[in-house]
């Protein structure tokens, strides 16, 4: 982890505008970034301000990818600059997912929303381990059709054999679409958990997503018998120094920030209001 407060400056390379305000920009930077699955950093756009984000690939080269959702002042302004605009970019901060704990293990991932954006990183990263772990699932739910993010590879990924998809929506008049053994839902997440055979003592879970989905997921999961230690949630806090400096994302004693912004569900049950 870098202590730097001086943003580098990365330059604008690419933007996959296939999800509307839901665009996958890819940024190039002077030097290697090394941001682990979990990671984030800190985005500016000159003159406007600057926010959190995740990263949204597993590169580990000279690139930053991020997902971003247009949402406020600072991602409207981000989704205006034309290629080759200069950003700049803090970090890599906080703690990411513990992928040494996920080898030699079933692989469970729950994604809602956005928060498929940093578990595509991780799952670009379990990919690349493919031959260490055992079975690989991904859960994830979608407001709608139109919204579910990275179709395309994971659906790649599913046909080969390398990852066992489910998919949901929470709105569609029928069911959106049954392609060879890769069908999407309409109903709410924690649904899937029905259609995975899971062996309790052998998987580990990450979940992003919002709270209202950990909420409901993580102990769900415990109650089926994965230990507490192995269940994984990354937390989003409004932040603004990154480095556990300026108390914006205290919660319970600890910093989102710095000490997360990924938790296992036996800390977030030591933090009271945490989720
Ligand atoms: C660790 C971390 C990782 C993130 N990763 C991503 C990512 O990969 N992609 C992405 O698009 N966004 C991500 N975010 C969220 C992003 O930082 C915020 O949406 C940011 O506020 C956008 O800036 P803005 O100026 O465009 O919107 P703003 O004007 O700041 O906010 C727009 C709206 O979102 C609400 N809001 C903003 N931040 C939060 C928050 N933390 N909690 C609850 N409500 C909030 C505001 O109240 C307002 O209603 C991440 C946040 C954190 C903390
Ligand atoms: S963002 Fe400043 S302490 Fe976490």
């Amino acid at each position: 982890m870098t202590l730097d407060f001086l943003p580098r400056t990365a330059i604008l390379e690419e933007i996959d505008g296939q999800v509307p305000d839901h665009h996958l920009f890819s940024f190039r930077l002077p030097d290697a970034f090394p941001i682990a699955p979990g990671q984030f950093a800190e985005l500016t756009v000159p003159g406007i301000g600057g926010f959190a984000v995740s990263t949204a690939a597993f590169v580990g080269d000279h690139r930053f990818q991020a997902c971003i959702r247009r949402i406020g002042r600072v991602t409207d302004a981000l989704y205006r600059l034309p290629l080759g605009a200069r950003v700049g970019l803090r970090g890599p901060f906080g703690k990411g997912f513990p992928l040494e704990e996920f080898l030699g293990r079933d692989v469970l991932l729950i994604a809602g929303g956005l928060g498929m954006a940093p578990l595509r990183a991780l799952l670009q990263a379990l990919v690349a381990r493919r031959g260490e772990i055992g079975r690989l699932s991904l859960l994830y739910g979608a407001h709608d059709p139109q919204v579910i993010l990275f179709k395309e590879e994971l659906n790649a990924l599913a046909r080969q054999g390398l990852l066992d998809l489910h998919y949901t929506v929470d709105f569609a008049a029928e069911i959106p679409w049954r392609i060879g053994g890769i069908a999407c839902q309409v109903g709410l997440l924690p649904k899937l958990l029905d259609d995975v055979r899971l062996q309790p003592r052998q998987t580990v879970a990450a979940v992003c997503g919002p709270p209202g989905l950990y909420r409901c997921v993580l102990d769900e999961l415990a109650g089926f018998g994965l230990a507490a230690e192995t269940i994984f949630a990354s937390l989003e806090r409004r932040m603004r120094c990154g480095i556990g400096q300026c108390c914006h994302c205290a919660v319970a004693g600890a910093y989102v920030c710095r000490d997360g912004p990924v938790f296992s569900l036996a800390q977030l049950r030591r933090m009271e209001g945490a989720i």
